[in-house]
């Protein structure tokens, strides 16, 4: 390998930062997002690696990312500028031996931190790490406007969201069964937002950050990009009908449970009482 850029990791990143950007989801350097690196792609590009640097503490322990490598975006970078200059946007990160601290160990070249958001990123890796037995590897959060203008409008409650969002495409309960969380405004960038955010992906895989944006975890780039282009497509159909005077006919809830079957999923039937 002769350049970092030839991970197939970093490419995706990069590419699905991209992608969002297009999206609209991320104004200026609105949202940011983490990978967890596999041993054998951490392996593969240390030679481009500086692990000497200063270690920085997380705010909170995540015992279980010991040593592990992640690649992050770079608080304040702007989303618009990832694709041309990602040296300067995004970097890679190492969480040391303790799982307190973590080293900048590649990138942001002309300066910079990981994301305000690093210790909601990791919390939450670490939860779902955990969970998934090593499977769940992405963390994407974005403020994508339907989604958000929803937070205005719908109860600030899981069942509400969840019935909401699942009535208004029919693949939305096939790809999150399990539904959405919602929390209530918080302050961003706070161990109090991860800590809240961690109870939540516990159960989901989304969670909404009322008037601000939502936090996406899944395996791999394509399935956690999907899961938010989902959620936010049928959040902006749920916005049309509501600006057209709101539903005159729905799916009903036998329907929807009628999709776990042939679709292999356990949709979440407490949600539709
Ligand atoms: P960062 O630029 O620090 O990633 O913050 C953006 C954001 O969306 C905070 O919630
Ligand atoms: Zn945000």
């Amino acid at each position: 390998m002769e350049s970092i850029f030839e991970l197939k990791a970093i490419q995706m990143f990069i590419d699905t930062c991209h992608q969002s950007w297009l999206k609209g989801w991320n104004e200026r350097n609105g949202g940011n997002m983490s990978y967890r690196m596999t041993e054998e792609e951490a392996a593969s590009v240390r030679p481009f690696l500086n692990e000497k640097t200063q270690p920085r503490p997380i705010g909170l322990r995540v015992e279980n990312l010991a040593n592990e490598y992640f690649i992050v975006t770079g608080s304040g970078k702007f989303y618009k500028n990832i694709l041309r200059e990602p040296e300067n946007n995004i970097c890679v990160i190492r969480v040391d031996e303790t799982g307190e601290n973590y080293r900048i160990v590649w990138g942001l070249a002309e300066g910079g931190v990981p994301t305000s958001e690093l210790p909601t990123h990791l919390l939450n890796h670490s939860i779902k790490k955990e969970r998934t037995n090593g499977q769940y590897r992405v963390i994407m959060h974005a403020h994508p406007a339907n989604t958000v203008a929803l937070t205005f409008l719908l109860p600030l409650e899981d069942k509400a969201f969840t019935r909401n969002i699942w009535e208004m495409i029919t693949e939305c309960p096939i790809v999150f069964p399990a539904g959405i969380g919602v929390l209530p405004w918080m302050v961003c960038g706070s161990s109090d937002i991860a800590y809240a955010t961690g109870e939540k992906i516990k159960k989901y895989d989304a969670v909404i950050w009322s008037h601000h944006g939502i936090f996406c975890a899944g395996p791999d780039f394509d399935t956690t990009f999907g899961l938010m282009d989902t959620i936010e497509k049928s959040a902006e159909i749920l916005i049309k009908v509501m600006s057209c005077g709101g539903k005159k006919q729905f799916i009903t809830p036998e329907q929807i449970l009628a999709l776990s079957e042939p679709y292999h999923v356990d949709i979440d039937a407490q949600m539709l009482s």
